[in-house]
């Protein structure tokens, strides 16, 4: 008879560290599964790319796996923004493809669930993954905008606990190297490309526009509070980046005039060349928009890449399906939809 144990996994330090076994473990069972959902092993990352995250003291998070005979089978991922007026919590529960069906998605989720419900949290919210090339029944987003496959396993999962869909993204991708070439800037514009951490004196305006990545992208019915930025934070974040091995390269906007950065956008670049780009962050500040300077500084960030890393086979890239602003950015450069990512909330 197989037995079944939930525990939480302990971050730790280094992945180099003695202690690192189950994280590294842990984190081939998370490829494994997010790959059977994907269709491909494109959005896979290494232990020492994930770490960061878990570390980030800034979005704290707690972390349990399963295991069925001491072997990692599933996992679940409890997350919560800071601050005492959030009231919405984030549960993530993953089980690998060979052990479905047998309630430890459910215990995993009983595990994340009481920790938010214990906490007092008054909504809970999780993400699926869906396929673009999916068939059959479909749920609308609230939003009006975009869909999911309704009899997905995470979608059956979620709406058999009363969970309702909040928005739908688009998960896209564009084949390297693209055709889209480079434009000019409008007058009174320039740009500032860095790669790693952000130079000491835009690290203000680094704190400006993360802090309006938290507010303006639509978040159709999602709970999510604005973030608090500040030049410490923007340092800090940048830290860890340093640590995982894949090379950031930003670009932004300065405005001339007020030398204030107006908008920015960043790529993280896996060290193999075989493996797929992410897009990050893209803003522009609402005062500055209308002026296609979204579109540049992804330009001449995809030009940086070719010069800097070139030979990546795609860049992946995430925004709401509502946002359509974003979406013929990037349908111009010549990005493809590939999967619609849902968020999915319940109201206690
Ligand atoms: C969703 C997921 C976690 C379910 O894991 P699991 O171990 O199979 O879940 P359980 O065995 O505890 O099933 C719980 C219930 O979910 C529903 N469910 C799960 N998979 C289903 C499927 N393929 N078809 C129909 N219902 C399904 C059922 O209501 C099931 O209860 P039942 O088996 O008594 O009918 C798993 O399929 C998975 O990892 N999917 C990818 C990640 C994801 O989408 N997570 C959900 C959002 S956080």
């Amino acid at each position: 008879m197989s037995r079944l144990t939930i525990e939480e996994l302990t971050i730790p330090a280094s992945v180099d560290d003695a202690d690192a076994g189950d994280f590294v473990e842990m984190t081939r069972v998370r490829n494994e599964i997010e790959a059977d959902t994907a269709g491909s092993f494109d959005l896979a990352c290494t232990p020492r790319e994930l770490l960061p995250a878990w570390q980030d003291t800034d979005e704290p998070k707690r972390l349990f796996v399963a295991r069925v005979d001491d072997r990692i089978v599933g996992r679940a991922v409890h997350e919560a923004q800071t601050g005492d007026e959030v009231r919405s919590a984030w549960l993530e529960v993953e089980v690998a493809p060979s052990h479905r069906r047998r309630g430890i998605g459910a215990a995993l989720y009983d595990t994340v669930a009481a920790i938010a419900i214990g906490e007092g949290r008054t909504i809970l919210q999780a993400f699926t993954l869906h396929r673009a090339d999916v068939t059959g029944p479909r749920l609308d987003s609230p939003t009006g905008y975009g869909s999911v496959p309704r009899e997905d396993a995470g979608a059956r999962f979620l709406l058999s606990r009363g969970y309702r869909l909040a928005q739908v993204e688009r998960m896209s991708r564009l084949t390297l190297p693209a055709a889209a070439a480079g434009l000019p800037l409008p007058s009174g514009y320039s740009l500032e490309s860095w790669a790693g951490a952000t130079p000491e004196h835009r690290l203000a305006d680094l704190a400006v526009l993360n802090a309006a990545m938290s507010t303006d992208p639509p978040l159709g019915e999602t709970d999510w509070q604005p973030e608090l930025w500040d030049e410490e934070r923007v340092r800090r974040k940048d830290a860890l980046n340093e640590t995982e091995g894949r090379l950031w390269l930003t670009t932004a906007v300065r405005h001339d005039r007020s030398d204030r950065l107006a908008g920015f956008t960043n790529l993280a670049v896996p060290a193999e060349p075989h493996r797929p780009v992410f897009q990050n962050d893209t803003i522009v500040l609402k005062s500055h928009r209308g002026h296609r300077l979204g579109l540049v500084v992804k330009l001449a960030n995809h030009a940086r890449l070719q010069e800097l890393a070139p030979g990546h086979p795609c860049i992946y890239t995430w925004n709401a399906e509502e946002n359509r602003h974003m979406l013929e950015v990037n349908e111009r450069i010549g990005f493809l939809a590939v999967g619609y990512p849902g968020t999915w909330r319940l109201d206690l």
